[in-house]
């Protein structure tokens, strides 16, 4: 059985934050899951570069856009790297055999009628990259950026997305397309209720691009253009569908954060119904995080970098503190401090000193054998609803109960005079670490492989620490 799981792809503008990381680490840990699971894997993930934003940038910056995005695409994969985040294959939108791949797929749409000439006036988001309605803004502004959108009006091709509505809302309705959660996917439903208005999907005045194989003098609108990464990334044309494309296709899960659910669940479909392919089986987006209770942004100073995390914590435990801070759907809230203090209950107090009391006690008195017994913890249910703040929590309650037990049966002393009775205990909090372990294989993959290999060899040593305290 095969899985295909997507993140957004990034825009370059800046290096990747917590927030990026938290979409991406989440990907990585259900992909590893699947994979556990024997299914065929492929994680996409990558770079968003063309468009105004990114020209902008760039020109801020004093670089070529070229030169930028190859700047930019590297801090994204350095971060990947630090995060232990194993995808398939990361994308980005200048790679020549997407662009050319996005030229074909306009040159089809164009053929197959779907596209027309006409005028756009109105307003856009530099931001968001998108098209503003009047609905979509609070004193004038857009909520997201806190900028007025700049009033544009200039020739444009037009997709006719308006062809497409019904057929979208009859497939969310009957489930054959996904939207999780539930509340995200009755405001989708709500605004197709509305009706969907077709778009416009070239820029004039934006150099910065794919060129639009009809007319050279437009380029691609830059979401059009994204959008067709997750067919690209897999090697997919419009001529050739590849061995990728034949064995993956379509995506299982598409995750993403509510801020671009809405484009997601109308023109992204939209041009897989034009283009006759099979719409995505599931779509999940995530809250937003603020920090300290702050819209993390640069000009506030509060930026949480991936880099600083793995510095403070290392890629495991960073990975654990960002899955662990909300239930995956909910918006939420980080902080150092809040991170530092559960890095030291749940990691270095909780998992750490279970590890450190048992395999000590094991080495000291048994000459390091014991025979685990089976224990039972189930996360199963969790992660195929993808609720991995729950199943963090099951494991965390299963470390508390063996800490507990450690306390409430004075093991320590037990070892000196009822020796049967202790080996009893300890083979089964050696049981229980075993399955802690490896339940913690998708999360934190280095520290379940750790934990499974010392608690699995015939004589075992105490080991090293893997989670020193970390003070202030
Ligand atoms: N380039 C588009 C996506 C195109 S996909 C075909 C884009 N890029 S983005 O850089 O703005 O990334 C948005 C995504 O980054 C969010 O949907 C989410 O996955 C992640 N996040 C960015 N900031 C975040 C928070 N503060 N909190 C949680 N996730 C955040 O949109």
């Amino acid at each position: 059985m095969k899985y295909y799981i997507t993140t957004p792809i990034y825009y370059v503008n800046d290096r990747p934050h917590a927030g990026h990381a938290y979409t991406t680490v989440a990907a990585d840990v259900l992909a590893r899951w699947q994979k556990q699971k024997g299914r065929d894997i492929f994680f996409e993930t990558g770079v968003d570069e063309h468009g105004a934003k990114i020209a902008e940038a760039a020109k801020k910056a004093g670089l070529e856009p070229r030169d930028f995005c190859d700047e930019k695409a590297r801090d994204f994969q350095n971060a990947w790297k630090l995060l232990n985040i194993d995808y398939s294959a990361f994308i980005r939108t200048t790679d020549k055999n997407h662009e050319k791949s996005v030229q074909k797929t306009l040159e089809i749409l164009n053929n197959k009628g779907f596209i027309y000439k006409s005028e756009y006036e109105g307003l856009y988001c530099v931001g968001c990259e998108q098209y503003k309605s009047l609905d979509d803004l609070v004193d004038g502004k857009c909520l997201d950026h806190q900028k007025e959108p700049e009033k544009m009006k200039e020739e444009s091709y037009f997709f006719k997305l308006s062809a497409f509505g019904d057929i979208l809302k009859q497939k969310i309705y009957s489930g054959e397309f996904k939207i999780e959660p539930e509340a995200r996917r009755n405001e989708v439903l709500s605004f197709l209720e509305s009706g969907l208005k077709d778009i416009s999907i070239s820029r004039k005045n934006v150099a910065w691009g794919v060129p639009l194989p009809f007319d050279k003098e437009h380029t691609v609108y830059v979401w059009v253009d994204a959008f067709l990464n997750y067919l690209t990334v897999l090697g997919w044309n419009p001529d050739d569908q590849s061995d990728n494309f034949k064995k993956f296709w379509p995506p299982d899960l598409q995750i993403m954060a509510k801020d671009i659910l809405r484009v997601h669940a109308t023109i992204w479909p939209g041009i897989l119904l034009a283009l006759d392919l099979p719409l995505p089986q599931r779509f999940f987006a995530h809250g937003f995080f603020t920090i300290n209770g702050q819209k993390m942004s640069k000009s506030l100073g509060n930026v949480i970098w991936p880099e600083e995390l793995v510095q403070k914590f290392g890629a495991d435990a960073s990975r654990y503190l960002l899955l662990s801070s909300t239930p995956f759907g909910q918006d939420g809230d980080i902080s150092w401090e809040k991170m530092m203090e559960k890095y030291n209950a749940d990691l270095a107090n909780g998992l750490g000193n279970l590890l450190s009391r048992v395999l000590n006690l094991i080495e000291k008195n048994f000459d390091g054998r014991i025979k685990a017994e089976k224990s039972d913890l189930e996360i199963s249910g969790f992660m195929e609803n993808l609720q991995l703040f729950e199943a963090l929590q099951v494991i965390k309650e299963k470390i508390n109960w063996a800490n507990k037990y450690i306390d409430e049966t004075k093991i320590w002393e037990l070892v000196k005079n009822d020796k049967p009775k202790a080996e009893k205990i300890l083979a089964e909090l050696l049981g229980a670490i075993l399955k802690i372990g490896e339940s913690l294989k998708p999360f934190m993959p280095e520290t379940g492989r750790k934990i499974v290999e010392t608690a699995s060899v015939e004589k075992i040593k105490k080991g090293e620490i893997l989670f020193p305290r970390i003070e202030n």
